[in-house]
């Protein structure tokens, strides 16, 4: 018999695996507290921007095998259950708020069946699923706990769902491990990569992972710094380290740095859990990584005072992009709305466009302006920005631009226009980590 599935918690990460495992033919059910979210996953809508989303879970839902409900009961026949709520940054501390996790557990615990799996998705700090295994057979000892951490990028949710890079699973029972292996049959069929861990293991390997990819994008800001201060250009040192495959080219573009809802509170959430552990100095590195990090955000600003002078107040500055990376709409610790509300702060009047977070980031900054084009963004500007990387931006013609503005000067905060083409309008172009600055 097919298994029945639950999903709690249907952010980026519960809407997705509820949409995808639907696709599989599973039937799911997806939980949220949230009854405005519910509504409209229940019509196919989703309340963010994620490519491919949207028409799947329209397909899903319209198959009759997928259902969004707030009723926890409803999850109660059903053989495995996925939570994947958020773990967000804690108020105040560098560790994770294990809230909702917490409590998702609890709520399944007391309705689920006899003999069924639950599987933790969400990034929690290492001891945590044992902590949760043991909390969720105290009140259902016939129930078993597993970690099965989800890798997924924003933008790619969808393909990172379906066809993921390998899958990790933390079981302490092969019984445990043969229903994960059902779940994923059709990844296994694939060839995809299956590793079983322990609980600790398994946890670990989300936020090692995510280290990881922090630490190699700060190490080329890091060079970024380095070719500013001796005239060299970091686009060419990455890509010739990058040739050598066990550096590889992938994840080295210098620019304003890494945000987003995963790489800042996953690494601060790291350091946390070491320092409990007594093993904070092996994660001291990371404390570099997220101040070079930070510190890519303050550079540009620099830039700017260096054209416009140190006092920003009058001045236009255009900002292009404010999500934390393209094809999102999301601006969670988003290193562009970041640089643009410092500068407002300093007193400059910031315009910003981004072909898919206004609105977002309207309602995190409501005092910044939001343009509905790049080319209103950039009327009369004495300066822009280009903050995130989306394709539009690249297809911009700067000669067409040029007339637009007040001053035509551009800082390209993620090294991904063509400098060229934008001399040759006659901007004056910079960028970080690239000489001319
Ligand atoms: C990340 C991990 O990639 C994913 O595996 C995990 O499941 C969740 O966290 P995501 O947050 O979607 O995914 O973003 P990612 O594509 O990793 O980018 C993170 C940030 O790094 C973005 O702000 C991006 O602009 C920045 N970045 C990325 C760089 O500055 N330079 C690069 O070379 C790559």
């Amino acid at each position: 018999m097919t298994l029945r599935l639950s999903v709690i918690g249907t952010g980026y990460l519960g809407a997705t695996h509820a949409a995808c495992m639907s696709s599989l033919g599973f039937e799911v059910v997806g939980i949220d507290t949230d009854p405005a979210k519910v509504a409209l996953l229940s019509q196919g809508k989703v309340p963010f921007y994620e490519p491919e989303l949207e028409d799947l879970l329209a397909k899903e839902i319209a198959s009759g095998r997928l259902t969004f409900t707030t009723d926890i009961n409803a999850v109660a026949d059903c053989d495995v259950h996925f939570i994947c709520v958020g773990t967000p940054q804690k108020a105040g501390s560098l560790a994770a708020d294990l809230t909702y996790v917490d409590a998702s557990l609890d709520a399944v615990a007391r309705v689920t069946k006899k003999g069924a799996l639950v599987v933790g998705k969400s990034t929690v700090p290492v001891g945590t699923a044992a902590r949760l295994r043991a909390r969720l057979q105290d009140i259902n000892p016939d129930a078993d706990l597993a970690w099965n951490p989800e890798f997924l990028r924003e933008g790619f949710a969808v393909d990172d769902t379906l066809r993921p890079n390998r899958l990790v699973v933390g079981v302490t029972s092969d019984a445990a491990e043969n229903i994960l292996k059902e779940v994923y049959a059709s990844n296994l069929k694939d060839g995809t990569p299956w590793v079983r861990a322990d609980l600790p293991t398994a946890e670990l390997v989300k936020v090692a992972a995510n280290s990881f990819l922090a630490t190699k994008i700060s190490f080329i800001n890091a060079m970024a710094e380095i070719c500013e201060a001796a005239g060299g250009d970091v686009t060419v040192l990455a890509q010739a380290i990058g040739y050598d495959p066990r550096i590889g080219n992938r994840f080295l573009q210098a620019g304003i740095g890494f945000g987003g809802g995963c790489l800042p509170k996953d690494i601060r959430a790291f350091m946390a859990r070491a320092q409990e552990l007594g093993a904070d100095q092996a994660l001291e590195f990371l404390r570099e990584i997220d101040s070079i990090n930070l510190r890519a955000r303050q550079r540009v600003i620099e830039l700017v005072r260096k054209d416009l002078g140190e006092d920003l107040k009058g001045k236009r500055v255009a900002v292009l992009g404010a999500a934390f990376k393209p094809d999102s709409d999301d601006v969670r610790d988003s290193p562009a709305l970041d640089i643009a509300a410092q500068i407002h702060a300093a007193g400059a009047q910031v315009v910003i466009f981004d072909p898919k977070a206004n609105e977002s980031a309207a309602k995190r900054f409501p005092a910044l302006t939001y343009a509905s084009s790049s080319e209103e963004c950039l009327k009369s500007a004495d300066i822009v920005l280009h903050l995130t990387e989306w394709k539009q931006f690249r297809d911009l013609d700067p000669v067409k631009l040029k007339g637009l503005v007040k001053n035509p000067i551009i800082i390209d905060g993620r090294n991904a226009l063509n400098r060229e083409s934008w001399k040759a309008a006659g901007w004056h172009f910079r960028a970080l980590g690239r000489a001319d600055n």
